[in-house]
């Protein structure tokens, strides 16, 4: 009985290969499609008679059956698709170059951040890194900077815990460095800072800095220029100018920001320096000699410079780039463009 099955499958099989060579239209397809394979078609007929078998033979014509169904519906696909490609009213131009993987690049944060610890390798420094998780000791405390402080509330702090929070800043970084190596010390921290600022055209709740240090006993104001200087002739050009301005930080004694000469005007004064002529492009100054205390060093021996920058910004300046959110919003059609 399981031979005659297995008859009516070969039988079957071979003339739904006959009815498809036959189909010349889509309908006709459809049709042998239909009769063969559909609910109602002959393929269903024999599977109805696998009850008159005996149990340990079903198997068997069952998986011949499969094997019929596939090779017919392949048959059927490909005889579609075959006519398809030759009904196209233009024939497929095989002369064509393929279509290349779109290929990544480096995002421009990135370039810019390559490019500044290359710049300081050159000058001795290595690079460092810490936690994006903070202690507040490490945040703020070591760094001079009480908690009931302004500055702190100034930072717009995430916190995480008690004591606990997203870093505001790379600077704990140079407490950290500080208490597990001794001087000399030439470090750049280039990392992910948080701060609760909503997004807009120049303010994210999370970006880059870059923190520098360097540690040595003798250091002096007159070094912090002239690495500052070598620094800034290297990324923005020999003749670019750059003004140290007197500021404070609590980390810093004393403490200055320092200008570029503006990217965009050359120095006339434009909307995007707001008609001064210069661009901030770091925080900067002479290690507070508290900040050498809480880490263990001793403050009369030692003395250092630091800064922290915003790779972004220096990004923006850079590329011409208007609004920060472009930087953070992953539009390949942005990014593209610095590959
Ligand atoms: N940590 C400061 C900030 O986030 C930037 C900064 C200023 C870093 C002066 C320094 C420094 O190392 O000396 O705004």
């Amino acid at each position: 009985m399981s031979e005659e099955l297995l008859g009516q499958l070969d039988r079957l099989e071979a003339e739904g290969r006959e009815a498809i060579r036959r189909a010349d239209t889509p309908d006709d397809r459809e049709e042998v499609r239909v009769r063969f394979l559909g609910r109602k078609g002959r393929l269903t007929g024999v599977l109805r008679q696998l009850g008159t078998i005996s149990p340990e033979l079903r198997p068997v014509v069952g998986a011949r059956a499969n094997e019929v169904k596939e090779a017919l519906s392949e048959l059927i696909d490909a005889a579609s698709a075959k006519a398809d490609y030759a009904g196209a009213e233009e024939p497929i131009d095989l002369s064509l170059p393929g279509r290349r993987p779109w290929q990544g690049g480096r995002h421009p944060v990135t370039l810019v951040v390559e490019e500044i610890c290359e710049i300081f390798r050159e000058l001795g420094f290595v690079r460092a890194a810490g936690p994006e998780a903070e202690t507040t000791w490490y945040n703020f405390t070591a760094l001079n900077i009480p908690l009931d402080h302004p500055a702190a509330d100034m930072h717009d702090t995430f916190f995480l815990g008690k004591d606990v929070v997203l870093r505001t800043h790379t600077s704990p970084v140079q407490a950290r460095v500080m208490e597990t190596h001794e001087p000399p010390i030439r470090v750049v921290v280039p990392g992910m800072v948080y701060r609760r600022d909503p997004f807009d055209a120049s303010h994210a709740p999370g970006f880059e800095q870059i923190e520098g240090l360097a540690v040595d006993e003798g250091i002096t104001f007159v070094d912090f220029k002239a690495t500052i200087r070598a620094f800034v002739e290297r990324f923005f050009g020999p003749d670019t100018k750059t003004r140290f301005r007197p500021s404070y930080f609590p980390f810093t004694e004393p403490s200055a920001e320092v200008d570029v000469g503006c990217q965009i005007c050359g120095g006339h004064g434009c909307s995007a320096c707001k008609g001064t002529g210069w661009m901030e492009i770091m925080g900067a100054g002479m290690v507070h000699p508290a900040v050498f205390e809480n880490v263990g060093y001793d403050s009369d021996r030692y003395t250092g410079f630091a800064f922290g920058m915003g790779p972004a910004r220096i990004a923006m300046l850079r590329y011409r780039i208007p609004d920060i959110r472009l930087l953070y919003e992953s539009d390949v059609r942005f990014l593209e463009q610095f590959a």
